[in-house]
């Protein structure tokens, strides 16, 4: 049974009871959509994990099927941990990592192997009798023996190859490359990738594909020290743009870039569809965050599913377009003046898009308040800072969850600021100019708090205003 009250989201996959934490296994797979997740069955906390289930055929209703993976073998029974999944000869598997607990220090007493599952139905999984397909970590370079996971997999020309989180002796992350011609014997082949600088002491979920003949890579580092506006979660999740060869392993990449600037987006996955879609959802919470669903009985959310562009080196996010079909009771407004406050009685909501665009003459300082009561002082503001050309997200005021401001700059074309915002019971997803950057983030208001204002310190206009009620899909 679902557990119902006020926080409980509309149009985003979270658990029905209990843990979730990275997506997994992200794939189309006979027609289907199919995610799963890191999943603890029995408290919402991490423990012990699970492979959760869903399914969908449009990537917004999606169905909850049961657990995918339990731990119980001798090289998994401290946990299935992430991974991902691949098709072969009209079967679906799975790769993930074993996880097992060799003494009492979690970061340093354990064991971590790669593991298959199999399925032809994409709902009852077998473990391979291989098992474990890569067993230790490889030998005689820098990469630490036991923090070796979260295998991403991929076929190209015609091999499988696979990327693996890892980190250095001395806690420097980086990524392994894998090579196999059949997914149960694997050829390590290089480190392509190391934090350099201040990228954290390992990297989680790494994900590398093709876009525009470029190879992006997508990791999660952990332990990223703040840098001015930028890294201000303890835990980071970007990428890299780069070619990789396949022959040497070697990939030649430029800057780290974050891929979301909000406060609440970890270990993104991504996967192709049969539209060719490069589609990426991520874990919509954080390591080192306060989770007041936990109340109720689970927590874990994953965002939009967002499909990704390259457009001058820089991935461009927008959500998938299906998202449009929940729609509803249209209210539309062109050319507002705003000057001071205004709020307009049929614009709010909190199971709603917005999508508004903000024209100034000269730089102005001026935003939107989401999910206000004044009554109680609740609210959550996006501010931009024209002088500046800072959008900052505030939600110190939010309601009960943790509190905290992100900052990012943006450069406005032709002085306009479009913002299309996703506002679901206990989230906001804020896709800046055609999705140049996104922030995301978890707010935990009170259930009265709905409404919205607009607010400029100079006169500006609000050239195209439109809101949707969005219906419910989970
Ligand atoms: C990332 C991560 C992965 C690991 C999983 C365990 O959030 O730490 O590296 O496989 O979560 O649940």
């Amino acid at each position: 049974k679902v557990h119902e009250h006020e926080w409980r989201l509309q149009y985003h996959v979270a658990p029905i009871a209990n843990w979730m934490n990275d997506p997994n296994g992200f794939c189309y797979f006979k027609g289907e959509y199919h995610l799963f997740y890191q999943h603890h069955p029995y408290v919402p906390k991490w423990d012990t994990m699970y492979w959760g289930h869903v399914k969908s055929k449009d990537l917004v209703n999606w169905e909850h099927l049961p657990p995918a993976l339990a731990p119980g073998e001798t090289y998994d029974k401290d946990g299935c941990f992430s991974g991902s999944a691949i098709e072969k000869d009209g079967k679906l598997y799975l790769m993930y990592t074993g996880n097992v607990w060799t003494g009492e220090n979690y970061d340093e007493d354990l064991k971590q192997v790669q593991a298959l599952a199999v399925s032809e139905d994409a709902v009852r999984f077998e473990k391979l009798e291989e098992n474990p397909v890569i067993s230790e970590a490889p030998k005689g370079e820098d990469i630490h023996p036991f923090h070796f996971r979260d295998p991403k997999v991929w076929k190209h020309e015609e091999n499988y190859y696979c990327v693996l989180g890892s980190k250095t002796h001395d806690n420097i992350g980086q990524v392994l490359l894998y090579r196999s011609k059949d997914l149960l014997n694997w050829e390590f082949i290089n480190i392509i990738a190391k934090g350099e600088g201040n990228f954290g002491y390992m990297w989680e979920c790494p994900d590398l594909f093709e876009l525009n003949d470029k190879d992006i890579l997508i990791m999660s580092p952990q332990g990223v020290k703040p840098e001015g506006n930028l890294y201000q979660n303890l835990h980071q999740a970007g990428y890299v743009v780069g070619e990789l060869d396949y022959v040497k392993g070697n990939l030649s990449y430029g800057e780290f870039e974050l891929l979301d600037y909000g406060f609440d987006y970890y270990a993104p996955q991504t996967m192709l569809d049969n539209k060719d879609r490069r589609i990426v959802i991520a874990w919509m919470d954080m390591w080192e965050s306060k989770m007041p669903t936990q109340e109720h009985g689970y927590s874990g959310a994953m965002t939009l599913p967002r499909v990704l562009e390259l457009k001058n080196n820089k991935l461009i996010t927008s959500p998938v377009k299906e998202i449009e079909q929940l729609r509803t009771n249209e209210v539309s407004y062109e050319q507002l003046k705003l000057i001071n406050e205004m709020s307009l009685t049929d614009v709010e909501g909190d199971c709603i898009e917005l999508d508004v665009t903000f024209k100034m003459k000269q730089p102005a300082t001026f935003g939107v308040r989401l999910r206000v009561d004044d009554s109680l002082g609740e609210e959550t503001v996006f501010t931009y800072y024209g002088q500046k050309g800072i959008l900052e997200f505030d939600r110190n005021e939010s309601g009960k969850g943790p509190g905290g401001v992100r900052k990012t700059k943006i450069m406005l074309e032709e002085n306009k600021l479009h913002l299309r915002i996703f506002i679901d019971k206990s989230s906001i997803e804020v896709f800046i100019n055609e999705g140049e950057q996104v922030m995301t983030g978890r707010i935990y208001p009170s259930i009265n708090s709905n409404k919205i204002s607009f607010f400029s310190d100079e006169e500006i206009e609000i050239s195209e205003l439109k809101k949707w009620e969005l219906k419910r899909s989970i």
